[in-house]
């Protein structure tokens, strides 16, 4: 289902953070404490057998016993130099923390961004999306359609297990600008009951499609309304490079970032977008942690 943008402007929705970015996620691995204490049985053949002899006298072999001789390595503690926000960065041990396991960082020091994709889940591509980000350890958003959740529940309970963000996109993809009230109210209900009856937890953040919406109106059930900043219109360009391309030249420091995750094309995309994300210092987060309200 296509994503139209732009249908309704919201210039106080779609506001860019300029938050202070410095970024150290990526590079710091400062204040890492190195806990390296090793037992180290040494077996030391000093000799099994010394044979001497000085002129005719003959000396028997003297047997000396193998000795093991424990080395110990004492604890090696690396400075901490104070660079704020490297507290959370220290290293857990675990080569790919889930994202449920990692600590957040702290957008006011660090320079995030919020990857969301919409209109699944779908159960060809969705848990693909979800072994990358799992093996990356970056959380993202999904904003998921109610009737696609029976049957997929096995999907969403694993997003939220792995600290994914699950969020409403309507039941049925409707423009809700042409909808009554009650019709759209039934729309966003329905999937929000659908979303926790399949995660335990109600969603937080709902997105019209192709973001027509009311001016004015609010969603049901306290659900934060949700735009985006960066549009690389993935369900046009179903090319991963070109797509991957389109949201590194745009995406910047506390943007969040329209994907779906129902095209293959944009799942081959997420590795490079992941990569080029970090090239330019800029760690993906959930909209909570983002900061988005
Ligand atoms: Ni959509």
């Amino acid at each position: 289902m296509r994503e139209r943008w732009a249908l309704v402007s919201w210039p106080g929705i779609l506001r860019r953070r300029a938050a202070a970015s410095v970024c150290v996620a990526s590079t710091v691995v400062l204040g890492w404490t190195v806990a390296a204490v090793a037992e180290v049985p040494q077996t030391v053949p000093r000799a099994h057998a010394v044979e001497q002899s000085w002129g005719s006298a003959e000396i028997p072999p003297i047997e000396l016993p193998e000795v093991e001789i424990p080395v110990e390595i004492p604890p090696i503690e690396l400075p901490d130099l104070g660079i704020p926000g490297s507290e959370g960065l220290r290293a857990t041990g675990s080569a790919a923390p889930g994202p449920a396991g990692r600590t957040p960082p702290d957008c006011t020091v660090v320079a995030c961004v919020a990857l969301t994709f919409d209109d699944g889940p779908d159960r060809q591509t969705t848990p693909t999306l979800l072994d990358i980000l799992e093996q990356r350890g970056v959380p993202a958003t999904f904003f998921v359609l109610g009737q696609r959740i029976g049957g997929n529940e096995d999907i969403l309970h694993r997003m939220a297990g792995l600290g994914m963000e699950v969020a409403n996109h309507t039941w049925d993809h409707p423009d809700l600008t042409t909808l009554p009230a009650d019709a759209v109210a039934d729309q966003v209900v329905r999937t929000s009951d659908e979303i926790t009856r399949a995660t335990g937890q109600p969603p937080t953040y709902f997105r019209p499609p192709g973001g027509a919406w009311v001016p004015g109106t609010v969603p049901p059930g306290e659900l934060t309304l949700t735009m985006w900043d960066v549009d690389p219109l993935d369900w046009l360009h179903r090319d991963p490079a070109t797509v991957a391309h389109d949201t590194l030249a745009e995406v910047g420091p506390g943007d969040i970032v329209l994907l779906h995750d129902i095209h293959p094309t944009t799942v081959e995309a997420v590795p490079r977008i992941l990569d080029g994300l970090a090239e330019r210092g800029l760690v993906p987060v959930t909209l909570a942690e983002l900061g988005h309200h």
